[in-house]
């Protein structure tokens, strides 16, 4: 039965407080922010907690990631979170933000009014802090075969793709599988063991429209289940959420529309 409340133990309670570095003067600097953070540790046990960290802004980039990074180097070593890039291009820096799923590495501080509240994305389970257990999700994104597969001899030189074609894979191909769309969509938090989710999904159709694919049809077998692809009921919180303006929504519409030509 899916259950509405979280459970008892995973209930954040209210952690510590730390205060940022003094000026010179020994009083706190004019520009700081408040940041509260989800914090959990497997191995302390016990339930999660938010602690809340003062962050002198007037030293700090612009980003909520610069602010991760200066709590974790100047307050607090032991909070830990996942990112890369510091560009937006890898994925690994989503969490939950003010409300929002979305990468810490371009989300503005300024943009947040009041404190900042920084969970993990929702509906996973939580190895540490704000790092989320994505092992399902790769696995799904790994079961969809996301590669080109072809049945004709390969080619001597290269797989040729015209102008048009290739534009096909616009919206598609910058998908960086940083897992945004699938914590935010309700079909995906109490289906997520069978229902694929919009990253899977948009990840499926970009297989499936690639016009050097020659396994469509055995990609659109895959899929043609009632909890692998229909478990979407178009909520759009993917597309609403999609750090790189995608939309997951709209790609699994095709897929849909395409299951339903061929049936006819
Ligand atoms: S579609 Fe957008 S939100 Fe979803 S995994 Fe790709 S980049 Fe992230
Ligand atoms: S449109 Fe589909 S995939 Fe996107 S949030 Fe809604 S149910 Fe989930
Ligand atoms: S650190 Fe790579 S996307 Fe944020």
């Amino acid at each position: 039965m899916v259950q509405y409340t979280l459970p008892k133990g995973s209930k954040p309670k209210k952690g510590k407080t730390w205060d940022g570095p003094k000026g010179a003067n020994g009083k706190k600097p004019k520009r700081t922010k408040e940041f509260r953070v989800y914090r959990y540790d497997p191995e302390a046990g016990g339930n999660p907690r938010i602690d809340t960290y003062e962050v002198d802004l007037s030293s700090c980039g612009p980003m909520v990631l610069d602010a991760l990074i200066k709590i974790k180097n100047e307050i607090d070593p032991t909070l830990t979170f996942r990112r890369s890039c510091r560009e937006g291009v890898c994925g690994s820096c989503a969490m939950n933000i003010a409300g929002t799923n979305t990468l810490a590495c371009t989300k503005s501080i300024t943009d947040i009014s009041g404190p900042v509240k920084v969970y993990p994305l929702p509906h996973m389970s939580v190895v540490k802090d704000l790092v989320p257990d994505l092992t399902n999700f790769y696995a799904q994104y790994a079961s969809i075969g996301p590669f080109l597969q072809t049945k004709t001899p390969e080619p001597e030189v290269e797989w040729k793709q015209s102008p048009e074609d290739r534009a096909k894979l616009d919206g598609l191909y910058e998908c960086i599988l940083c897992a945004c769309c699938s914590t935010s969509c309700p079909s995906y938090w109490w289906n997520s063991d069978r229902y694929l989710g919009p990253a899977a999904l948009l990840q499926a159709y970009r297989w499936i429209i690639d016009s050097r694919d020659e396994m469509t049809g055995e990609r659109l077998d895959f899929l043609e289940d009632p909890f692998r692809l229909y478990r979407c009921h178009t909520i759009m919180n993917c597309a609403s959420t999609c750090p790189k303006g995608l939309n997951p929504a709209r790609a699994i519409g095709e897929i849909k529309q395409l299951l339903v030509k061929r049936g006819v």
